[in-house]
């Protein structure tokens, strides 16, 4: 109704007209797409992501609330240091890396994407916000340039952390992100957290979201790549959301 009326929330509660006849016809069709699977973000384009908002398409992963808790991990990750490097890999609409330009401006911010249509959609947003995030395509860390080796004070990730056994039991909503943005399970958790060792400097931080089971497994994953220890922090349900592991 917000969009359809080109309101806020106090525009609508405050309003007192009826519905013009274009209005109710927008308002059925959308009404129609959303009762047949397509996610409220899709007829708004937009998600709301902690202070910014991004836009979003589909082929391209919608930014989750519960996410907003890995900014907060990363933020207090970068402490005092004065320009902190900080690198999003797997940044679907570019939400997490922009997040924290936003809130951190004398950052320089790093994101990849291995899909085109999430680095594209990424670009928009940065220029859109009118934040420099530098946006590269490729493989986890791959893109970046080599003169970031060792220079990373945090990396920090949503990677595509569902198994393959989980993805066909989830529901119908969450099938319309892209495959590939869901599905890569605690290997892929392995082989981020190997990728980013030698990008971080010293006592720099691996911050990862995890799915709700994943969390001793997670844990014992970075240990066994190299990290000092493997902390979990939980989101505001209780549930293990996030894995902290801080480099040699
Ligand atoms: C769960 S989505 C998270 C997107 C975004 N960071 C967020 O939280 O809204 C995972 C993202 O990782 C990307 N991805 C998957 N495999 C990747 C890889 N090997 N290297 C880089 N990005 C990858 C997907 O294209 C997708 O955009």
């Amino acid at each position: 109704m917000m969009m359809v009326l080109r309101t806020d929330r106090a525009g609508l509660y405050t309003r007192h007209d009826d519905l013009s006849a274009r209005e109710a016809k927008a308002l059925g069709r959308a009404l129609c797409q959303r009762c047949s699977g397509t996610p409220l973000q899709h007829l708004t384009g937009e998600q709301a992501f902690r202070r910014i908002s991004v836009l979003v398409r589909p082929g391209v992963f919608i930014p989750r609330p519960e996410t907003e808790i890995l900014v907060d991990v990363a933020l207090r990750a970068m402490g005092d240091a004065a320009a902190p490097v900080v690198v999003d890999v797997g940044t679907g609409t570019g939400a997490i890396a922009l997040a924290i330009k936003d809130e951190a401006p004398d950052a320089a911010v790093f994101a990849t994407d291995v899909s085109s249509e999430a680095v594209e959609l990424a670009r928009d947003n940065a220029a859109r916000l009118g934040l420099d995030v530098r946006v590269l395509e490729g493989d986890l860390l791959e893109p970046l340039p080599p003169e970031l080796q060792g220079a990373v004070d945090v990396v920090v990730s949503n990677p595509p952390y569902i198994g393959e056994e989980e993805y066909r039991d989830l529901p119908p909503d969450v099938l319309v992100d892209p495959r590939d943005a869901l599905v890569g399970g605690i290997d892929l958790v392995e082989r981020l957290a190997r990728a980013a060792r030698p990008w971080l400097g010293a006592g720099g931080v691996l911050a990862m979201e995890i799915g709700a089971t994943q969390g001793v497994e997670a844990a014992e994953v970075l240990k066994g790549a190299g990290y000092g220890d493997g902390r979990i922090e939980s989101d505001l349900t209780g549930r293990d959301r996030v894995v902290v592991g801080r480099g040699p």
